[in-house]
């Protein structure tokens, strides 16, 4: 969810900057672009260098870098934001923000700000049960910021109340709640297929293909950074999900992948079948390893249930069927034909004939043709952006 967010941290003097540190680890980790704006009385309580060592860009202080003459741009930094996140929000700030006072870079920041801004409030529980500070907080939660709550327990004073500022992981939580409700696939649940299938000639050997399942992974990781409940079915392959709204069901075979896939089929709104599922299968996997001496020299091949086929029957008016087809001649043609034999709404064409597309590698080049043939041809791209497109045509034709 917060993968390639841009998310500045403001940081004031309270105890509860050494917090910001790990905050700032945690956001990067997740994937998030970070910068940090601090006020000049908390770089008392945190060094800009640890702050700006782990964000990973300069710390910003003042309204003009005096050394070379160059101007912070407060505008620049709120336009850049896709959040603006004031943690620890002393109460003076919380003042200071209430009522339209920008003496400093981070204050200017957040009346020039057009993104959403949250508040991680820090300091004593007298301070926090202040009349002025509920007023303050108050009139920023009219302003549409948004308060993230203070936890009880021992404070800096060494009294016992509310007013500890919330820790770095509640704050991470608090982000990607707040992104997943204007994620466009928020509470969308949706089946992916990945990765090549093994039909299994004897204990030994099988037949398979040249699959990675890196394009149905890029899908399944952009999916749930966009709010969406993933059930992943993949083949065997070396990849790692690392998105905690991805269900990963591990398969070897076409008819293992046919009956996940039905099943998880029952309750999606949206199927992206990308698998590179094996056609044929023997038709009779030899239970010990085919010797040379008994002269096998042909196996009898039958045919595998076809998911995306059965999908396509299956499907209901709510529901929408997306297929791959790997093509080497004929493209457009034949994937046309695939998307009235397998009723689907839209289909991925793939061409080996275009360099960088197809197994293995890293990048894609793909056209997307709808039911209604509008054909959109795509430029070579990292999966990850081809994944992308994909999302967002899926998006275009249900708006339709
Ligand atoms: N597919 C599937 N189950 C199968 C075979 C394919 O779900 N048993 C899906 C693939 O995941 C992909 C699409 O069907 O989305 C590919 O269509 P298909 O007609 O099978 O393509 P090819 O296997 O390339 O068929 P052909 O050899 O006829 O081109």
């Amino acid at each position: 969810m917060l993968k390639n967010k841009n998310i500045l941290i403001g940081v004031t003097a309270s105890i509860a900057a050494y917090k910001s540190a790990f905050l700032v680890r945690l956001l990067v980790k997740a994937g998030a672009n970070v910068k940090v704006i601090m006020t000049k009385a908390s770089t008392e309580f945190i060094t800009p260098l640890t702050l700006s060592t782990l964000s990973k860009n300069p710390v910003l202080i003042e309204f003009s870098n005096t050394k070379n003459g160059e101007w912070n741009s407060h505008v620049d930094l709120g336009l850049w934001a896709d959040v603006f996140v004031i943690a620890p929000a002393t109460a003076n700030t919380i003042a200071k923000m209430a009522n339209g006072i920008c003496d400093n870079l981070l204050l200017a920041t957040y009346l020039s700000a057009r993104c959403p801004v949250f508040l991680a409030p820090a300091m004593d529980l007298d301070m926090y049960k202040h009349k002025s500070t509920i007023e303050n907080l108050k009139r920023l939660r009219s302003y549409g910021n948004k308060n993230i709550d203070p936890g009880t327990g021992e404070l800096a004073s060494g009294l016992h109340g509310e007013g500890r500022m919330a820790e770095p992981e509640e704050i991470i939580l608090f982000l990607e709640k707040e992104f997943s409700k204007t994620a466009p696939y928020n509470g969308k649940k949706v089946l992916v297929t990945a990765g090549p299938t093994y039909e299994s000639i004897d204990p030994v050997r099988y037949i398979g293909n040249h699959s990675s399942g890196k394009m149905g992974f890029a899908i399944a990781d952009e999916l749930a950074s966009q709010g969406a409940e993933v059930t992943l079915v993949c083949g065997p392959n070396n990849l790692k999900t690392n998105n905690n709204k991805i269900v990963r069901i591990d398969i070897t075979t076409a008819d293992e992948l046919f009956s996940a896939s039905i099943k998880a089929f029952k309750n999606a709104d949206l199927a992206i079948l990308s698998a590179a599922v094996a056609d044929f299968k023997p038709a009779k996997s030899a239970s010990q390893k085919i010797k040379k001496s008994s002269g096998t020299k042909a196996i009898d091949l039958i045919p595998t249930k076809d998911t995306l086929a059965e999908l396509g029957r299956l499907k209901t008016k709510k529901q929408l069927l997306v297929g791959f087809a790997l093509e080497t001649e004929n493209e457009i043609g034949n994937a046309k034909e695939k998307i009235k034999k397998k009723n689907l709404d839209l289909i991925i064409l793939n061409s080996l004939n275009d360099k960088g597309a197809g197994f293995k590698a890293d990048t894609n080049k793909i056209t997307i043709i709808d039911r209604n043939n509008k054909i959109t041809k795509f430029e070579l791209k990292s999966k990850e952006e081809v994944a992308k497109d994909i999302l967002k045509s899926v998006l275009n034709f249900k708006s339709k």
